[in-house]
């Protein structure tokens, strides 16, 4: 059975047919955050599933990950991690590269922003490919961080991104073409 709010949450997402390019259909998450009701819903029913499961760290990849994961740090009490597209973070950082569907793409943490044994929530607006979480889940695993699950408000099912995350969990409130 669907959690009531989920109908709400997954019409308040707008869809753009051709942006970026044509052929994609664009899974835009502004008109969720302009829906007061549907964005809150969103952060309770992540704040719900995770609230008791002794993670300290919210992770968010850049950008929509960075809107959502905050909220919810503050709300179980995590901390909040940014990992960020190459060349932003000021300190020192360690990388991972991803490949994309022409080259390559690269997501960056700040060294000693995590420490090993922590358990963390890796957080992002959708899941296409699959390639960027796992990146994110890489790069705190090579820290000795524990991740606990990834998390997303849209899963494009299609692309089989879920097969990419190695065995770990993915919880996603609704689905997208
Ligand atoms: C989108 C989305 C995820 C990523 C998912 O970001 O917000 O971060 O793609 O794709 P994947 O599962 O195939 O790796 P986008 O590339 O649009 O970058 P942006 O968030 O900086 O706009």
């Amino acid at each position: 059975d669907q959690d009531p709010r989920i109908a709400g949450i997954s019409s308040a997402i707008r869809i753009i047919p051709d942006f970026p390019k044509p052929g994609i259909m664009f899974q835009d998450i502004t008109t969720l955050l302009l829906d007061t009701k549907a964005f809150k819903d969103t952060i309770d029913l992540f704040v719900e599933r995770y609230r008791d499961q002794n993670i300290s760290v919210v992770a968010g990849v850049e950008a929509r990950g960075f809107i959502f994961g905050p909220p919810i740090a503050l709300a179980i009490g995590a901390k909040f991690v940014p990992m960020r597209k190459p060349k932003k973070l000021p300190g020192e950082v360690i990388s991972e590269e991803y490949s994309l569907e022409y080259g390559t793409d690269k997501i960056e943490m700040h060294v000693g922003a995590v420490k090993p044994g922590e358990r963390a929530l890796v957080i992002d607006d959708l899941i296409a490919t699959g390639g960027t979480l796992c990146a994110a889940i890489k790069l705190l695993e090579r820290v000795g961080v524990t991740v606990v699950e990834c998390a997303c408000v849209i899963e494009l099912p299609e692309l089989k991104g879920r097969e990419k995350l190695g065995g770990k969990s993915l919880f996603i409130l609704v689905e997208g073409e």
